[in-house]
């Protein structure tokens, strides 16, 4: 299978490139060659994690090396964790350790984790270097590697530091993924359901029809279902590089309740994708109420979060404690919880629900729950 080329264009950015395909990793430094933010660096630094490193830095560095480019590693603990001031100063100080100068650029080899943390080093090294981003995990692939955001954690919440900054390349070398664990596959697989539900028939279509042969990791599948959600992502962030027009919320569809059940169930007792499925089934739900949106839709989307793994959780609160969370998180606006829901499948709306409203939804969702 060939690989496939996607650009992404934003107004005021670089273009770049997406390559996705079966080994495109052997590829990476001439591929690095060619691009003219990356093509004359001195010293390319790659930064993985400890999963990964065992696994893909030697092909990621003698690619890289092979290519005639000086090459460095970091290696960061995998996980969350790592999205901390206290690594991200280790990589800073161990940045200006290595003499990398402002043509040097950064490789952030792994998962939304890497691509973030080290998305954000290079974006404030010297006021900022240019970053390859080469995803290793589906969500990564699917979402995290193309749009620009970057970011650590603090104490306070999540994501709340960080930058925007494009890559100058993303290398979606989508072999990597056989040993993607089980869980982590089905987080993907998550964000892949919302882009098809968010952005058009065509897409939601052609994923109910592959769901079963992507949950069981056919590699065609995959490569053509990160293919679709980055020329899907590409649109969106040209349209909105900054969240800042309503147009790049579409991507947080689900997420409203999600992030609610992961702080309030407590960070990992549900992988990431699988709040995200649930958030999306009550964010169907709650359009079916407040908008009219089919029947038919809550049920074609239930069929197709069957399909790919990520079936209801049966997680069930107070919902006036989860509505209490959800104003408290930082996508609210003066208190005022904002949803994406769904009129029709690739149609959209960005709504303010009413607080009362928010409440009578959680509560018939938490009856289904229980039942
Ligand atoms: P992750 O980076 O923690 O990776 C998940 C696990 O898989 C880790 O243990 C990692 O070591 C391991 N792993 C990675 N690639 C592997 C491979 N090929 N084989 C075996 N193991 C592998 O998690 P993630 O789900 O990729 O990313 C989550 C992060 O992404 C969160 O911090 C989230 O905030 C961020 N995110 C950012 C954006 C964005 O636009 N910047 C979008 C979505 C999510
Ligand atoms: N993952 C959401 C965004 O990139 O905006």
């Amino acid at each position: 299978m060939p690989a496939t080329r996607i650009e992404v264009n934003i107004p005021g950015e670089q273009r770049y490139d997406v390559r996705v395909g079966a080994a495109v990793l052997d590829d990476l430094g001439p591929r690095c060659k060619q691009v003219p933010a990356l093509a004359g660096c001195p010293q390319m630094l790659v930064i993985t994690d400890s999963n990964v490193a065992p696994l893909y830095l030697a092909r990621a560095k003698a690619s890289l090396a092979d290519a005639g480019y000086r090459v460095a590693d970091i290696v960061v603990g995998a996980g969350e964790a790592s999205k901390d001031i206290e690594v991200l100063a280790e990589i800073w100080e161990a940045m200006a350790a290595l003499g990398l100068a402002r043509d040097c650029a950064v490789v952030a080899l792994g998962g939304g984790v890497v691509g973030d943390l080290a998305g954000f080093a290079a974006s404030t090294f010297m006021r900022g270097i240019a970053v390859a981003q080469v995803p290793t995990t589906l969500l990564a692939m699917v979402d995290s590697s193309v749009g620009g955001k970057t970011g650590i954690n603090l104490a306070a919440g999540k994501n709340l530091v960080g930058t925007f900054c494009q890559p100058s390349y993303v290398c979606a070398s989508t072999e990597v993924l056989s040993t993607l664990p089980e869980r982590e596959w089905r987080c993907g697989c998550a964000e892949v359901a919302k882009s098809a539900v968010i952005c058009s028939d065509d897409f939601f279509f052609w994923l109910l029809e592959n769901a079963s042969a992507l949950a069981m990791r056919s590699e065609e599948v995959a490569a053509e279902a990160v293919a679709r959600s980055v020329v899907f992502k590409a649109d969106v962030v040209a349209q909105d590089k900054t969240e800042s027009c309503g147009v790049r919320e579409c991507l947080n569809y689900g997420h409203t309740l999600a992030h609610a059940i992961e702080k309030m169930a407590g960070y990992g007792t549900y992988s990431h994708g699988a709040a995200v499925a649930e958030g999306m089934r009550f964010a169907a739900q709650m359009a079916r109420a407040l908008l009219g949106t089919s029947s038919e839709l809550v049920s074609a989307q239930a069929e197709l979060l069957d399909e790919l793994g990520l079936p209801r959780l049966g997680w069930t609160a107070d919902a006036q404690e989860v509505l209490a969370v959800m104003k408290r998180d930082k996508k609210a606006r003066r208190g005022q919880v904002r949803f994406v829901l769904p009129r029709d499948v690739g149609a959209w709306e960005l709504v303010d629900v009413p607080d009362a409203d928010i409440l009578s939804c959680l509560r018939s969702w938490m009856a289904q729950g229980d039942s």
